[in-house]
């Protein structure tokens, strides 16, 4: 478009017939990128030779004589063809045509979701829970979603854990549990951490009537991913669970 004119660039996906010429693909189904110009069109002579490598009507130093040589190697090569229509003084029209993905999509929804939510920074979890099947599928979850994770079985567990490393963000913690309940050990993890985030989990209804903590602080079982994610967020966010000084009592 020597004087200036109009480049339209489209994609579709289409669906093609028997090739009319050589450089069409076979018929099936593509994904279209068409680029349209409103120039100086080619004659049938031209048309014939434009593929050729080093094939060019520009003036010597200005054109390779590459451009659609590449063009057509790259779309064979990909299983796929070109297309030309083109009129003399009205322009031209290229379609690459490019085999089309059977299938779904390579990255799973729950792959994409991991990138959609925002996470405030990669943080270490310590999971308590005396439930070792419980453990393994709040784990997954929490690996899931980029978390580094530490398990424990029990609340002495739980200290021990916390004694040895000082890396841990926050601690998501099974209420009722054999020997030291959730309550009683969040209160021993606050005397060795008071500004540690705590989440309790918990399968009673009124374990918020227990803890002086936001609705945030605390999680219902069974759980799912989604909530997990924002109730982590909220927690890391708010900081230490405040916990009452009375020993807390669980009427299931
Ligand atoms: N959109 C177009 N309109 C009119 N003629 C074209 C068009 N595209 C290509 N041609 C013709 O085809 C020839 C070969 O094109 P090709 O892109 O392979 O090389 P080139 O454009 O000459 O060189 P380069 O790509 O290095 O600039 C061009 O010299 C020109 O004559
Ligand atoms: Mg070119």
């Amino acid at each position: 478009m020597e004087v200036g004119g109009e480049l339209t660039v489209q994609t579709a996906n289409v669906t093609l017939g028997s090739p009319r010429r050589a450089e069409e693909p076979p018929a099936g189904d593509y994904v279209m990128v068409c680029v349209g110009d409103t120039g100086s069109g080619m004659t049938e002579d031209v048309l014939a030779k434009v593929f050729e490598p080093f094939f060019t009507t520009k003036e010597v130093g200005k054109g390779s004589g590459l451009g659609l040589s590449q063009v057509f190697g790259l779309a064979k090569q990909s299983g796929g063809g070109v297309r030309i229509d083109t009129e003399i003084d009205k322009g031209s029209t290229v379609r690459i045509y490019l085999p089309r993905a059977g299938g779904v999509a390579d990255t799973p929804a729950k792959e994409q979701r991991k990138f959609d939510r925002p996470q405030v920074s990669r943080a270490t979890i310590l999971v308590v829970d005396d439930d070792a099947a419980v453990r393994e599928i709040t784990t997954g979850l929490l690996r899931d979603l980029g978390y580094d994770v530490i398990e424990a079985g029990s609340g002495g567990a739980a200290l021990d854990a916390l004694d040895n490393n000082a890396e841990v963000d926050l601690v998501l913690l099974d209420f009722a549990m054999p020997g030291m309940n959730g309550g009683e050990v969040a209160r021993e993890l606050k005397a060795r951490r008071p500004d540690l985030p705590i989440l309790f989990a918990t399968g009673y209804a009124d374990a918020g009537g227990l803890v002086d903590a936001t609705e945030d602080q605390i999680i219902q079982k069974p759980f799912e991913e989604d909530e997990l994610a924002s109730k982590l967020l909220a927690t890391l966010s708010h900081g230490p669970a405040r916990i009452e000084s009375e020993p807390f009592t669980l009427s299931p």
